[in-house]
C-alpha cells in the first residue's frame, strides 16, 4: 500500500497527457500567467518576450497561460501585452506560433486591471483606476474613476472585441472562453485557450 510519502513523491502523472474538455495537452504542466514587463511601453510583443516564452515552451510546459493582455487603451498595464486594436494581432500571432512550435497550447489572458493598478508604483499620467463605486476603504489619495453602467458596458464590449482579435492569432480558429472572473470591484480577467489540430 502506498504511504503518504510515496504519493507525495510520485510526480509521474504530471508528465502524462491530459485534457481540458476536448483540448488535449501533451502533459499536465500548466504555466500560470505571470507579467514579466518584457512587452514594450505600448504593449507590443518584443524579441525578449518571445525568447522568454520560447524557453518555457521548449522546457516542456503543456499549456502556457500568457501574462495579462490589455483589452483597451485607457486601462493598459504599462509594459504588459495588449491586443486593444488590430495592429497588435501580428505580434500576438508570432507569440502564439512560437509556443505552438513546441507542441504547447496557449491560453491568452485578457484582462481589465481594475484595482490591480494599485500595485503599480507611479501610474502613467492621466491613467485612472476604474472602480464601480468609491467605498471609504479605498481612501481618496489615488486617481479613482467611478464607472457608470454605460462605461462598464463599454468594457464588456472591449472584452468581446479583443476576444475576436485573439481568434485571428490562431489557426485553426479554435477558442475556449474561460471566464475566470469579471468583478469590477477587483480585476476582470478572462482567459482563452487555443489548440493545434
Ligand atoms: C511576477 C508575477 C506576475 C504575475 N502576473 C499575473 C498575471 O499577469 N495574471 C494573473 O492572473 N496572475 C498573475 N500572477 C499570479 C500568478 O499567476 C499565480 O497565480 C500566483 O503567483 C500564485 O501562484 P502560487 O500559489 O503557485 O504561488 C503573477 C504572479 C507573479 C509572481
Amino acid at each position: 500500500m502506498a504511504t503518504g510519502r510515496q504519493i507525495q513523491n510520485d510526480y509521474s502523472p504530471l508528465f502524462q497527457p491530459g485534457s481540458i474538455g476536448d483540448l488535449e495537452l501533451k502533459n499536465r504542466i500548466i504555466m500560470a500567467p505571470m507579467g514579466n514587463a518584457l512587452a514594450d511601453d505600448k504593449g507590443n510583443v518584443t524579441d525578449a518576450l518571445l525568447d522568454y516564452y520560447r524557453a518555457r515552451a521548449k522546457g516542456g510546459a503543456g499549456l502556457i497561460v500568457t501574462q495579462c493582455v490589455s483589452i483597451n487603451e485607457p486601462d493598459m498595464m504599462p509594459y504588459s501585452l495588449s491586443l486593444h486594436d488590430d495592429s497588435y494581432i501580428a505580434g500576438m500571432k508570432k507569440l502564439v506560433d512560437t509556443i505552438h512550435d513546441y507542441d504547447a497550447k496557449v491560453s491568452i489572458q485578457l484582462m481589465h486591471p481594475g484595482l490591480l493598478l494599485l500595485l503599480i508604483p507611479g501610474l502613467p499620467k492621466n491613467m485612472t483606476i476604474k472602480v464601480p463605486s468609491l467605498i471609504p476603504l479605498l481612501g481618496d489619495d489615488k486617481p479613482y474613476e467611478v464607472m457608470t453602467a454605460a462605461h462598464i458596458g463599454r468594457i464588456i464590449d472591449d472584452f468581446a472585441l479583443t476576444a475576436a482579435r485573439a481568434l485571428d492569432t490562431a489557426s485553426p480558429r479554435s477558442l475556449w472562453l474561460w471566464l475566470e472572473k469579471i468583478t469590477f470591484a477587483e480585476s476582470a480577467t478572462c482567459s482563452m485557450i487555443y489548440m493545434n489540430m
